[in-house]
């Protein structure tokens, strides 16, 4: 049974996770989306908004399973029985912060490896940083959301479209 943990701050969902979460769902026998919980930062949304975004946005792939987690990714993704980690790789930008990700989480438990998977070119310039700034003024994020996740950004910085 290969099951991976795909962590990450999803705040919020983009087409670029939803892609990666696709792919990876086909390579694996079950994929366990793991939303952080994160102290540190001020989310966007609360971590059961983002949950009930990706479970309507995941609900056709019968692989895919969103739970929410807080503390250490390797704590997680052994209490879930997962032998991978999956995370997206946009651009060499990303490489530092990740190759340094994987090799501390390897260490700490070495039974856990990372693949990643490089973002499709139509998403290698999406980040859910730069979809809040653009909704932060008011821009059009219709490109880089679906539509159930544009209305709820463009709602939580006041703006309602029809
Ligand atoms: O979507 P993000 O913000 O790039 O995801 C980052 C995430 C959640 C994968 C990373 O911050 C993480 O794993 N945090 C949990 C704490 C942890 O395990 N830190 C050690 C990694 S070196």
């Amino acid at each position: 049974m290969k099951r991976a943990v795909y962590p990450g701050s999803f705040d919020p969902v983009t087409y670029g996770h939803l892609d990666i979460i696709a792919r990876s769902a086909e390579i694996m026998d079950e994929l366990v989306v793991g939303v952080l919980m994160n102290q540190a930062k001020t989310p966007l949304f609360s971590v059961e908004e983002r949950v009930n975004m990706l479970h309507i946005m995941t609900k056709n792939i019968s692989n895919v399973r969103i739970e929410s987690f807080s503390g250490l990714s390797v704590d997680f993704a052994r209490k879930e029985g997962a032998g991978f980690f999956i995370r997206g790789l946009r651009a060499i930008t990303d490489f530092d912060y990740e190759l340094q990700m994987s090799q501390t989480n390897r260490i700490m438990a070495p039974e856990i490896d990372t693949i990643f998977l490089t973002t499709s070119l139509q998403y290698a310039y999406l980040s859910s940083t730069t979809v809040k700034e653009v909704a932060s003024y008011g821009g059009d994020i219709s490109n880089f959301v679906p539509p159930l996740v544009e209305k709820a950004v463009m709602e939580k910085f006041g703006y309602s479209r029809p």
